[in-house]
């Protein structure tokens, strides 16, 4: 099988079954994508597929051959941070740190979903632009947990990030 990830073409053999996740990791060497749960609960293991964020561990790698795939190892380096990972440095957003590479992820694939002005469960107005505050944040990355509860700080972070780039 083929995968392009981080924009660079991959090869691997892995069993028609694999998760893209284990495919990642496993196969592909790319250990920043963490896997928590394995069940699609945790949000640890999750990347941006063509754009949108998904969790690796409940999809078939056999099913993304033809996908523009991004882990946290395409958004920055230590030399280079993504401004998310500089932010999360920044405002103390993470502890152990093994769920901050989905956590980042999640928050990309979060902001293009509020620039493209789809509403949440919480947004009161369905139509019109989307306005990034806590409630707001804490909803849409409601799917990514961090068992250090650095949350607040997460939500800092990213509301920080959203603001500058507007
Ligand atoms: S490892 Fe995929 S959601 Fe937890
Ligand atoms: S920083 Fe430890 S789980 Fe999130």
């Amino acid at each position: 099988m083929h995968f392009t990830i981080n924009g660079e073409r991959h090869e691997a053999d892995p069993d028609i079954r694999a998760s893209l996740l284990d495919v990642l990791r496993e196969h592909l060497q790319l250990t920043g994508t963490k896997k928590g749960c394995d069940h699609g609960q945790c949000g640890a293991c999750t990347v941006l597929v063509n754009g949108r964020r998904i969790n690796s561990c409940l999809t078939l790698a056999v099913m993304h051959q033809d996908d523009e795939i991004v882990t946290i190892e395409g958004l920055g380096s230590p030399d280079d941070l993504h401004p998310l990972q500089a932010a999360f440095v920044a405002h103390d957003g993470f502890q152990c740190g093994y769920c901050t590479p989905g956590q980042i992820c999640s928050a990309v694939g979060m902001m293009d979903e509020a620039k493209k002005g789809w509403p949440s469960h919480v947004s009161d107005d369905l139509s019109g632009d989307v306005v990034l505050e806590d409630g707001e944040i804490a909803e849409r990355m409601s799917g990514n947990l961090c068992r250090c509860s650095a949350y607040p700080n997460i939500r800092d972070a990213i509301r920080q990030v959203w603001e500058g780039a507007k």
